[in-house]
Formats: C-alpha cells, sequence, structure tokens
C-alpha cells in the first residue's frame, strides 16, 4: 500500500509518500513558511501553503518516481494545530481523495511524530517525551503485538508554553530577524557561565513561562550567549527531572524524544545520560523526521488505515485542539 500524507499543522508544508510493502518512505518534500520580525500568523502562512501545495505535491510524486494512480490513500494533519492552515492541509487532501476516489485518513501530528521515532528507533515499548513548539508532553502508548498504538496517554506536560515556543519568542525578543529556537541552541552552545533561573517542575509537570519573563529581563543586562545556555539547560533539566519520575512510575527501560525540539542534541544528550542512569536507553529518530513533515503523516497514516480509521473525501474534518489522548 502506498500512502501519500500531507502535513501542515503550522510553518511546513509538507508531502511524503509510505510504501507499507516495502516498509519505505519513498519520498519527503516539503516548503516552509518563513515569518520576518513577527510570529507565525496563521492566514499568511496558510496562503502560502495553498499556493505551494500544488509543487510540493508533484515534487514528492517525482522523487517517488510514482503519479497519482499508483496512490492508495491519502492521509493529512488533522490537528492539532494552526487552524487555517489545518484547513489548507486537509483541503488538498481531500481533493486528492475525491478526485481520485481514495480514502482519505486523518492523523493526529504528535501521534506521527512518535510513530516515526519508533519506527526509525526499532524500540519496543518506549517512553515518549514529546517536544515541539506548542506541546511538550511525557507521554505512553499501549504496545499490541510489534505495534505501538493508541491509545495514548499524557502522564506529564507543559502546563503554559510549549519548548519549542520558548525558545522561539526569546529569539524574536533578541530581535533575530527570523526568531527560531536554532538560533538559541546556537547562542546556547557559546554559552560558558550558567547563571540561576527560575525552575518548575510539579510532579511530573512543568512550566517555562517564568523562566521567559526572567530571561527576556535580562536580555541586554547579561552575556547573550550565557543567557541562552542557562535558559536552554534549565528548561532541558525540568524536562529531565520530569521524565526521571515518569521512568521510575512506569519501570520502562526505553525513551524516545521525538517532535522538532528533539533536533537539539544537547537535550538527546541529556536524557540519554538520566537513562543511563537507571538501565534505562534513550534515543530519537534523524532530524529530518523530528522536524515536521509529509513523511511520517504518510507512514501513522498507514496504521490508522489498518485500525479502520479512513473516511470519505467529503467527511473530512480539523480540530486546532485534538489532544493525542483523545485518539
Ligand atoms: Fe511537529
Amino acid at each position: 500500500m502506498k500512502i501519500l500524507g500531507i502535513e501542515s499543522t503550522a510553518h511546513t508544508l509538507g508531502v511524503g509518500i509510505y510504501d507499507s510493502k516495502k516498509d519505505e518512505m519513498r519520498s519527503n518534500q516539503k516548503a516552509y513558511y518563513k515569518p520576518v520580525n513577527e510570529g507565525i500568523v496563521p492566514r499568511k502562512a496558510a496562503e502560502y501553503h495553498a499556493l505551494n501545495a500544488n509543487g510540493v505535491i508533484e515534487k514528492a510524486l517525482n522523487e517517488a518516481s510514482l503519479e497519482m494512480k499508483d496512490i492508495d490513500a491519502i492521509a493529512y494533519s488533522a490537528g492539532p494545530g494552526l487552524g487555517p492552515c489545518l484547513q489548507t492541509g486537509a483541503t488538498a487532501a481531500s481533493f486528492l481523495a475525491g478526485k481520485f476516489e481514495l480514502p482519505l485518513i486523518p492523523v493526529n501530528h504528535p501521534h506521527a511524530h512518535i510513530t516515526v521515532a519508533r519506527w526509525q528507533t526499532r524500540f519496543d515499548d518506549p517512553l515518549i517525551i514529546y517536544v515541539s513548539g506548542g506541546n511538550t508532553q511525557i507521554i505512553t502508548g499501549t504496545k499490541k503485538s510489534k505495534e505501538f498504538l493508541p491509545p495514548f496517554s499524557v502522564l506529564g506536560e507543559t502546563l503554559d508554553i510549549g519548548l519549542g515556543n520558548l525558545f522561539d519568542m526569546l529569539s524574536r525578543e533578541m530581535g533575530d530577524e527570523f526568531g527560531h529556537g536554532s538560533i538559541v541552541a546556537a547562542k546556547a552552545a557559546k554559552g560558558k557561565k550558567y547563571h540561576l533561573m527560575p525552575y518548575t517542575v510539579k510532579g511530573v509537570n512543568f512550566a517555562f513561562s517564568g523562566l521567559f519573563t526572567f530571561a527576556k529581563k535580562r536580555i541586554g543586562k547579561m552575556d547573550e550567549n550565557d543567557l541562552c545556555y542557562s535558559l536552554m539547560e534549565t528548561a532541558f533539566a525540568e524536562v529531565c527531572e520530569a521524565a526521571e519520575r515518569a521512568l521510575m512510575l512506569t519501570g520502562k527501560k526505553e525513551i524516545i524524544v521525538c517532535g522538532g525540539v528533539a533536533q537539539n542534541e544537547r537535550l538527546v544528550q541529556k536524557l540519554e545520560s538520566m537513562a543511563k542512569l537507571h538501565g534505562a536507553r534513550a534515543a530519537t529518530c534523524d532530524k529530518i523526521y523530528n522536524a515536521d513533515n509529509g513523511a511520517m503523516i504518510a507512514l501513522a497514516g498507514f496504521f490508522e488505515f489498518e485500525r479502520k480509521k479512513s473516511i470519505k473525501a467529503d467527511e473530512f474534518w480539523t480540530d486546532q485542539k485534538w489532544r493525542i489522548d483523545l485518539i
């Protein structure tokens, strides 16, 4: 079975194709909306996705050396995400499913991140640390035979903003033109002195907005590299403490860290060290799969199709707040 997946929850318009017979990603193409001197404006991002949808779908088919007649189903990100962006991706997916008479599969975005990370690490029954812009959650799933499937439970999560948003917001406050967490990470790598910052962990939950406010007030008053270093170390330590508690609670021996912020090697390194202390292993997948992408939507779409979750083209829907524990 060949599934074409469309991702459009935020900045990225991604289109990928997964071939279940070969258990292989046949293509993974994307276009990326870059806001200048502002946060993401949903309407502008959605317009960008609409303008690029045709081209990116064509590129994905070309990369896989396939035509639309070879595709067996269309999967799309149904949420959570920015309303106008989700609508654009869902409309494109519905159009393709209608025109080529294919089943349509709504996919939960965090579910896709988890699925692709597990597909690549081949971990058996992991504790999941999902870290992205809008979300930061500690999750467990249900192991059934070889697969790791819904229902998922959220053991702990951020009580305010996601890790990715924390870094993006700080980057913008520092005046970076294309404010992004990767800029904070690059500055943090050059930091030398750690300054104590607000640290909030409550059981298996954590919070970052106090940390952001504290750091924002120190911009221009302390070395910027040290500021980024201190903020990042503090935020990652919060996640590690909560993850350690969850590891003890569940007795699991594997940790998968996934989502956009899992591209940060320092976070993975810290989780690896913590896991090692308890005779467990931590790992992540390739950066191309931790960044938002269409291939992971196609892969999760396959498992959702197997769970009989496909719908007809004209039944498409989106849900901006679709939590992973409600799949
Ligand atoms: Fe994501």
